[in-house]
């Protein structure tokens, strides 16, 4: 049997471990993505006392929090432009774009690992590029150390058929993949698209399904790099980084489905889950009161020349409003020169700049219970800002339909489908992106007021006794341990302020009772930390004292920033132990340091209700010793000394 794509590219970067599905491994790194909202990410880079980190490309974008309602983000970029420039990474200014997008443009090259402090960096998969989103630390240590630590996936093959039929997008590919496998239905897994329809679908078209691989919590998703892959990378002026790079004809992988693209129809993911998927003309005609284009899913030129050809001449319902994204600069700069953008301001549409905005609750927050459906890839509760707005996801053709006639509308309802080819050439000019100094001694780090010191972990004792400060269900987000929006999200530098917010849309009170009860434990349910890859849903209840999790699954990005910070993410050894918990119970602990190296399970008392249970973990012996070291800044620095 021949290799997969996945597995190729694993067996040529593997510095560790055996390549068996769920058994831990170290994979050698090539580029690096950090964002704006990894300024702690870069402190504890500072810490580690490295001169620069060791992959050949560090970029740090500017993409996330760009609202200046104060001193804080403005402050927050002039520390990254200078921790950057000393430490020898690439700085993506303000207004160059999006990470993910920019990066597929002008950096993600087909064979090459990519680790980013982004969920959505499997966005580089479209170029053929292995890319994994990890947490802020993750990331920050596989850079320095020039490698990063994961549990070998299962490789998903999903062979695509046909050719997308009319007013059927990229988007609809992923929503049906996330209809089929669920929220959890990647967790462990590469996605990886092969066969003829994968073949028909532009380098774009590719970045917006393996963008939302997240959603469906895969390790990543990639496709193979082609002919489409080489006409993009010469159209962006980098013909050299191409390579031909595919699955085997007789590739074997652990799991497959099949996709037949023209049997495709438009699709919407409903409120509250990506995964909660049904065709378009199921929910045709309900009300709409805001349409929001771009993101990094879907903010490329051709969805924004689609979006321009439904508008030109037409004006938007006048019971809505309609924002608009652009993914980066290059694309900001084509559909301003080719006239697309007039056609977009004269329908309507409102400009933002090249930045995740609404995506992550900067700005256009949606009225009161309102309906908002956009062309992004999360809808959790409160996300867009607005606690009870109901948020729908679908292609950007679905989102211009729906702009113009003011409900949800199938695109099909307006006629000739259009047509979009990639263009021949891109507008290439990186003077947004800043070179390193060429002498970094001389660069002094410029630290403003709310950036805070990092809190880091104690050893874990051997025993615990505490009490459970909550207990959740299933699918909690990262946005629901720790909501985004503007007025939070410019606290990311500064801990102990973020913290007053963590599960405020939950439970106003436990912040409150994490305090007076001196820390404590989470209960939590199936899939527990899906979402954002935040180390701040980490970080904070570090910083009020948590000392585990309990829960019956975990997302795979929340569970390694908890256990790299040093809160033990635990496992229900029996389900129905969940049921026999509650908020305020007292829980004992003893015999952590042996169970933990021993790899064994522990019995934990239930001091308040009486009976014993018995909680699993899957720790690695690396993640058990840097788990009693108290996370792996101590872990790496105690190494060091
Ligand atoms: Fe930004 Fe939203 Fe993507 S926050 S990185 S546009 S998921």
């Amino acid at each position: 049997m021949g290799q997969n794509l996945t597995r190729k590219i694993i067996a040529a970067h593997l510095v560790e471990g055996e390549m068996t599905p769920g058994r831990e491994i170290a994979i050698a790194v090539d580029q690096t993505l950090t964002h704006d909202l990894q300024v702690l990410g870069w402190q504890q880079f500072e810490a580690l006392g490295l001169p620069r980190g060791r992959t050949e490309l560090w970029v740090n974008y500017t993409d996330h929090n760009m609202l200046q309602t104060d001193f804080r983000n403005a402050d927050d970029h002039r520390y990254l432009q200078s921790v950057a420039a000393k430490h020898g990474a690439l700085f993506s200014r303000q207004g160059n774009g999006i990470c993910h997008q920019v990066h597929l443009e002008r950096f993600a090259a087909p064979g090459k690992t990519l680790v980013g402090t982004d969920s959505h960096t499997a966005t580089a998969g479209g170029m053929g590029s292995l890319a994994i989103g990890v947490g802020g630390l993750d990331a920050i240590a596989a850079t320095a150390g020039g490698r990063l630590y994961i549990a070998m996936p299962k490789v998903v093959g999903v062979r695509l058929t046909g050719t997308l039929g009319p007013w059927v997008a990229a988007k609809d590919v992923i929503l049906e993949v996330l209809r089929r496998l669920t929220v959890k239905g990647g967790v462990g897994k590469v996605i990886e698209y092969h066969g003829p329809g994968a073949a028909s679908l532009s380098v774009t078209q590719r970045g917006t399904i393996c963008n939302m691989g997240a959603e469906l919590g895969a390790t990543s998703s990639i496709f193979p790099s082609d002919e489409r892959t080489r006409a993009f990378l010469e159209a962006q002026d980098r013909g050299r980084d191409w390579k031909p790079l595919a699955a085997d004809r007789d590739a074997a992988y652990d799991e497959t489905m099949e996709i037949d693209l023209g049997a495709l129809e438009p699709l919407i993911a409903k409120p509250h889950s990506p995964g909660n998927v049904v065709k378009v003309k199921e929910v045709e005609g309900l009300a709409v009161d805001q349409v929001c284009v771009g993101s990094c899913t879907n903010s490329s030129y051709e969805d924004l020349m689609a979006v321009a050809a439904v508008l030109k001449g037409k004006t938007i319902h006048p019971h809505l409003t309609l924002t608009l994204t652009p993914g980066t600069k290059q694309v900001y700069t084509m559909i301003a020169r080719n006239g697309a953008l007039a056609d977009m301001i004269a329908a309507g549409a409102r400009l933002l700049e090249a930045s995740c905005g609404p995506c992550c609750g900067q700005g256009q927050a949606p009225a009161t219970g309102a309906v908002s459906v956009r062309s992004f890839n999360r809808n959790f509760p409160g996300r867009s800002g607005t606690p009870d707005a109901q948020v729908y996801l679908a292609s950007p053709e679905t989102c211009a339909a729906t702009a113009l006639y003011g409900a949800i509308t199938n695109p099909r309802a307006l006629g000739d489908p259009i047509v979009i080819a990639p263009p021949d050439r891109y507008l290439v000019d990186d003077n947004l992106i800043l070179p390193p100094a060429r002498d970094p001694g001389s660069v002094e780090i410029v630290c403003g007021p709310n950036i805070k010191p990092v809190p880091v972990a104690e050893p874990v004792p051997d025993e615990l006794r505490r009490r459970v400060l909550i207990k959740v269900g299933d699918h909690v987000t990262t946005d629901a341990i720790l909501p985004s929006g503007t007025h939070i999200l410019s606290l990311r530098s500064n801990v102990p302020a973020i913290s007053e917010y963590m599960f405020t849309a939950v439970d106003p009170d436990f912040v409150r009772r994490a305090k007076e009860w001196k820390g404590g434990f989470i209960v939590g349910g199936v899939n527990y930390g899906q979402g954002s890859s935040r180390d701040h849903a980490a970080m904070a209840p570090l910083y009020l004292g948590v000392k585990a999790i309990l829960a019956i699954s975990y997302a795979r990005i929340h569970y390694t920033n908890l256990v790299n910070l040093g809160i033990m993410p635990l496992t229900f050894a029996d389900p129905e132990d969940w049921e026999k918990l509650e908020q305020g119970d007292e829980l004992e602990m003893t015999g952590i340091h042996a169970a933990l190296r021993e790899g064994k399970p522990l019995k934990v008392k239930n001091l308040t209700r009486g009976g014993v249970f018995t909680l699993a973990h899957g720790f690695t012996p690396r993640q058990a010793e840097l788990i009693l070291a108290g996370g792996l800044l101590n872990y790496i620095t105690g190494k060091r000394k």
